[in-house]
């Protein structure tokens, strides 16, 4: 090749990787043009309430791409372990679902999260959020999320049609629990669905039971040390949820939430003890003829948890970061979500119009009723306490040894530091 052709590839050459490493340079992860929003939003309702604030989001920020890193599993089973991992080892999402509550502590808020007290107070969230929810989201005096939504756990959902054709009503007490479900079962109706797959079901359905059984008071203490995990009235708890799985769908550990919930879709099931996340599955499948009602002795009691978004420290994309988080809080982003989502608000000023009859009645309910923290969705305790008792709670619903399970249940508080 002669000299001056040489010379003139190897300035190409150059210019090539060059331009190669600009190419890399802007696609890399700094400096790109994306927001990365992680959750376990993937079942009907829940993917429906996200994309509609995601449209929202879109239109005020067309040049940004919202990746949707969601990984599947009820409760965030799956993804808050996957989660962990990407924060530890410094591949943060920009933002994620995180529980009101608890929860936080296990992300370690002061070297994985940012405050967000200066939003708070930039947008006017700490008036525009109730005070339970204010105190539940404050932890070592800063906040760490915005919340999304207000949901509530101890809801009955329960066929009309079925109810209706076998002369039932939905029971207030376990006794008439007991005996609407024998009446079902003796015309080969499923009386109550569950399913177990995920780990997180057993112990979301027997802590509404707790809750009916010890009152507001007595279950808030199991989380404070006040009430005894040995106390008889846990004993006749888990007595009642051991007799409720003897009205169980037998297929129950191989199903989610979702799946059980279809058996009411699908006229074979009659009652399903589930989170208002429900109320958005059924809507996300056409499905109206669902009643609800209070878990059995639980009415004037609201079992709530809330969602709320993080912004973890490190995030690539901080500015959409936190135009993502402004629209999460505002009152726009809280109606598109919420009606599909099948909770009500958080914000204090959305309106109730734009919601299903299920949804309003749950905001009046919210207004008056006692607020109890949910401990299967990290409200009540810290993650690793609320997991364990999940996994009592999910052995319990197969072997139905109920002195172990209480015996595990106090050892666990003791574990915790929570009971001596
Ligand atoms: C909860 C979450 C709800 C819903 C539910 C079922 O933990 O707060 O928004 O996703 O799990 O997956």
């Amino acid at each position: 090749m002669p000299r001056r052709m040489r010379t003139l590839t190897i300035i190409v050459s150059v210019l090539c990787v060059a331009a190669m490493l600009l190419a890399a340079c802007s696609t890399g992860t700094k400096g790109t043009n994306k927001l990365e929003m992680y959750s376990w939003w993937t079942a009907g309702g829940e993917a429906d309430g996200l994309n509609a604030m995601y449209d929202i989001y879109k239109k005020a920020y067309p040049n940004v791409e919202v990746v949707n890193a969601t990984v599947a599993g009820g409760a965030g089973t799956n993804a808050k372990a996957v989660l962990s991992t990407r924060l530890t080892g410094g591949d943060p999402p920009d933002s994620f679902q995180l529980h009101a509550g608890l929860e936080v502590e296990m992300y370690q808020p002061d070297k994985y999260l940012q405050p967000l007290d200066s939003l708070y107070t930039s947008q006017g969230w700490d008036k525009a959020f109730p005070k339970d929810l204010i105190s539940l989201l404050k932890y070592q005096d800063h906040f760490w999320g915005v919340p999304v939504n207000i949901h509530r756990a101890n809801v009955l959902w329960y066929n009309k049609q079925v109810f209706a054709d076998n002369g039932v009503n939905p029971p207030t007490n376990w006794d008439e629990f007991f005996t609407v479900a024998e009446t079902l079962q003796a015309k080969g109706i499923v009386p109550l669905v569950i399913g177990t797959k995920e780990g997180w079901e057993a112990g979301h359905t027997f802590e509404t039971v707790l809750v009916g059984v010890l009152g507001a008071e007595g279950y808030k203490g199991l989380w404070t040390g006040q009430t005894a995990w040995t106390d008889p009235k846990v004993t006749e708890a888990l007595e009642i949820f051991k007799k409720m799985m003897s009205y169980a769908n037998t297929d129950y550990s191989a199903l989610t939430w979702g799946d059980a919930a279809q058996y009411l879709v699908d006229g074979k099931g009659a009652m399903h003890i589930m989170g208002d996340w429900t109320d958005g599955w059924f809507t996300s499948k056409g499905f109206t003829g669902y009643g609800w009602a209070p878990v059995p002795q639980t009415k004037g009691i609201f079992d709530a948890l809330s969602d709320s978004f993080a912004a973890a420290k490190g995030a690539k994309n901080q500015e959409n970061l936190e135009n993502w988080l402004k629209v999460a809080g505002s009152k726009e982003g809280q109606e598109a979500f919420n009606p599909k989502k099948g909770s009500i608000c958080a914000r204090t000023d959305c309106n109730p119009s734009l919601f299903n009859e299920y949804l309003k009645s749950a905001m009046q309910d919210w207004a008056v009723d006692a607020i109890v923290p949910s401990v299967a969705h990290g409200a009540a305790a810290f993650e690793k306490w609320a997991t364990s008792y999940k996994d009592v709670l999910n052995t319990f619903a197969t072997t139905g040894d109920v002195a172990a399970a209480q015996a595990a249940l106090d050892q666990l508080c003791k574990d915790n530091g929570v009971c001596k």
